[in-house]
């Protein structure tokens, strides 16, 4: 057969076989009988082109190429075209379809209780103020009247941060109670003062139903002239029941606590018993001195409440550790 004439036949059938596919299998086909390597009609032409006679094989070689490059370029374009109007045709975007609601977070419910706490105890008068996690044996203890053989310093109920350097102020330790911030508000101002600080607080107690090793306490302090019990359970049972609703039981018990004399456990009714929320009491004349306060002319009242049970008690949440798990269904209910 005339090379030439083959050549046009192949370049004629490739066409319409590529006119006539719609999709890229079909296309993929007409590549494989059109310009596969091995075998197919592109291998027939090359066979042909080596019987051409020597004088005539440089024409007919570049003939080939051009022709292969021809269909080449054919499918190319085709395959392009039919991608394009497969993504218009076949997508699955579907106008109708309900869009996706953004995922909206919302506050922990500690941290709800937090701002509650602030904003109940602005309107009794208090101030919010802040203090550190990280603390010293100084304001840990020392300043609170807690003896260097108090149980409380025992450094297997403390997190201590054994390669920090000691400071000034002692050792360092996570603070074991918000009671570090009564010291740091009275060094660094004069009376009177009316401060409430919320904050954690951490103890390597073993977790239960009500007890973590990191907690939040709301601390407060009253110092004035003639400040009272009368007004410390006051101010603490008025504290409860707007929280808590009026109906909630509150009650006192003798304690004690090296920073406070006299001082009381606070507890509330929780079902048939009652639980600690807690401790409170006048301040011991031993603060002030360390404060540089003089004890003959002011009194104060102090007292530290875990945030904790105040939220499991409002929210009705049995368990203190799932404040802590990250449980998304937990979370969502409030
Ligand atoms: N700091 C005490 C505790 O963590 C609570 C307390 C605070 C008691 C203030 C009396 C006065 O247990």
């Amino acid at each position: 057969m005339d090379i030439l004439q083959a050549f046009t036949n192949y370049l004629n059938a490739a066409q319409s076989a590529i006119t006539e596919a719609s999709n890229a299998e079909q296309l993929e086909q007409v590549r494989i009988e059109f310009l596969g390597q091995k075998k197919g009609k592109l291998k027939d032409l090359q066979k042909l082109v080596g019987t051409a006679p020597p004088k005539e094989k440089p024409v007919v070689g570049k003939k080939f190429n051009e022709v292969r490059n021809e269909v080449q370029a054919l499918l190319e374009a085709k395959l392009a075209e039919v991608s394009t109007t497969t993504n218009q045709t076949v997508s699955d975007f579907d106008p109708t379809l309900p869009g996706q609601s953004p995922q909206l977070g919302g506050m922990h419910p500690i941290t709800q209780t937090i701002s509650h706490f602030r904003e109940l105890m602005g309107r009794f008068g208090f101030d919010v103020v802040e203090g550190p996690e990280i603390e010293d044996e100084l304001h840990n203890f020392d300043a609170l009247n807690i003896p260097e053989d108090h149980p409380a310093r025992d450094p297997l109920d403390n997190f201590y941060i054994a390669t920090a350097k000691a400071t000034a102020g002692g050792p360092i330790l996570l603070r074991s109670q918000t009671s570090t911030v009564q010291i740091r508000t009275m060094e660094s101002q004069p009376p009177p003062v009316r401060i409430v600080s919320l904050g954690r607080v951490y103890r390597p107690d073993t977790m239960d139903a009500t007890h973590s090793c990191m907690f939040h306490q709301m601390e407060g302090l009253m110092v004035d002239r003639h400040v009272t019990m009368a007004q410390l359970k006051t101010v603490l049972s008025l504290f409860a029941r707007s929280f808590l609703g009026p109906d909630v039981e509150i009650r006192f018990r003798p304690s004690f606590f090296p920073f406070t004399e006299p001082s009381v456990e606070v507890d509330m009714k929780w079902g048939d018993s009652w639980m600690e929320i807690g401790g409170a009491g006048m301040v011991d004349p031993n603060v002030f001195k360390a404060v540089g306060y003089d004890p003959e002319e002011v009194s104060g009242f102090a007292f530290g409440l875990g945030i904790e049970r105040f939220c499991m008690k409002h929210y009705e949440v049995d368990d203190i550790r799932r404040f802590y798990e990250n449980d998304v269904r937990f979370l969502k209910q409030f």
